[in-house]
């Protein structure tokens, strides 16, 4: 099986080819030499013969996307398009990789493959038309709905924390945003085996169990071996960042589970298991743990 990854480069890119080294012939793609908003991306995509696409490339940065939502549509919706284009032209399959944004977070009950998307950022606007884009130009695709993301490699939320915590700062931390935070090198493992199963459709992905913002902090300070009195509690209000976050978007991993496949570890496990590959890749990687963990 050949495999082209776009965003190789980015968090989830980096451990996809991983993931996927051992299962065949893998080709990664990012910026600048695979633009999705460029007009020759499907002749790109087409051109390198793919069995498989798996669509990692995207504008991720959620208050970038609602300060310049003509941008985010650009990538995540119309860049998709090109995507999915290149792919009908080769007969390939598409995976493409959502969000849990896509849920406006009023459901007060964890999300299903089927529950309706409403999107309130244009982050979720632009990767639900991503999703759309997908259904409407492939006929073999899985939408892969994941959350809060983290890994060792590029910046994330546990790297911030670490570095914040490290420099000795005082931390506010929202408390009134519950999801899942999910390793990238977990997530990258159950889509290879998507691939390897040959598995379609929507697909809710995360690690297990749920937390808010602030006591996610808690347990990266608890497992960094920080003091947990460093982190504040506050409200997304007091935050008032440019984009709406929807206040409770956990996914339930139901399609995954039916399909028979075991579910993700629970989030704290994955957490401790990113800090130990984060410490192994050595000081440079991650020179600001305090010397218990080093
Ligand atoms: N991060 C999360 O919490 C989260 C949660 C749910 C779903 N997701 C989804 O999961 C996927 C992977 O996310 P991630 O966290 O790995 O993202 P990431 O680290 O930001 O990686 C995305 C990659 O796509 C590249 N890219 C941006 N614009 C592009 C363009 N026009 N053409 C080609 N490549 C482009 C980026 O390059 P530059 O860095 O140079 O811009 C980057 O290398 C995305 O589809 C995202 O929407 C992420």
């Amino acid at each position: 099986m050949r495999v082209l990854i776009t965003g190789v480069k980015g968090q989830l890119g980096v451990e996809l080819s991983r993931a996927l080294a051992g299962g065949g012939e893998v080709i990664g793609r990012d910026l600048p030499e695979l633009d999705i908003t460029g007009a020759a991306c499907a002749d790109q995509v087409a051109a390198l013969e793919p069995d498989w696409v798996v669509h990692a490339a995207a504008a991720t940065d959620v208050d970038g996307c609602e300060r310049d939502p003509a941008m985010a549509l650009a990538v995540n919706g119309e860049g998709t398009r090109r995507v999915a284009e290149g792919c009908r032209l080769a007969g390939a399959g598409l995976v493409y990789i959502s969000t849990d944004f896509v849920f406006d977070g009023q459901k007060g009950s964890p999300y299903l493959e089927t529950d309706a998307p409403v999107p309130v950022s244009a982050y979720g606007r632009s990767k639900l038309a991503g999703e759309h884009a997908v259904q409407e130009t492939v006929s073999r695709w899985t939408v892969v709905r994941t959350a809060w993301l983290y890994g060792v490699h590029e910046k994330n939320f546990v790297k911030t924390i670490v570095g914040k915590a490290a420099a000795g700062e005082q931390l506010r931390v929202v408390d009134d945003q519950v999801g899942s935070p999910t390793y990238a090198r977990d997530l990258a493992a159950a889509i290879a085996e998507l691939l390897t199963r040959g598995l379609t459709g929507v697909f809710h992905l995360t690690n297990g169990g749920s937390c808010s913002w602030f006591e996610f902090t808690r347990e990266i300070l608890r497992q960094g071996g920080f003091s947990a009195t460093g982190v504040l509690p506050i409200s997304s209000r007091e935050l008032a960042r440019p984009a709406r976050r929807p206040a409770y978007s956990v996914l339930a991993n139901g399609a995954w589970e039916r399909a028979g496949l075991s579910a993700l570890r629970p989030w704290p496990q994955a957490l401790a298991a990113m800090l130990e590959a984060w410490r192994a890749a050595g000081p440079v990687a991650v020179p600001v743990f305090p010397a218990r963990l080093t």
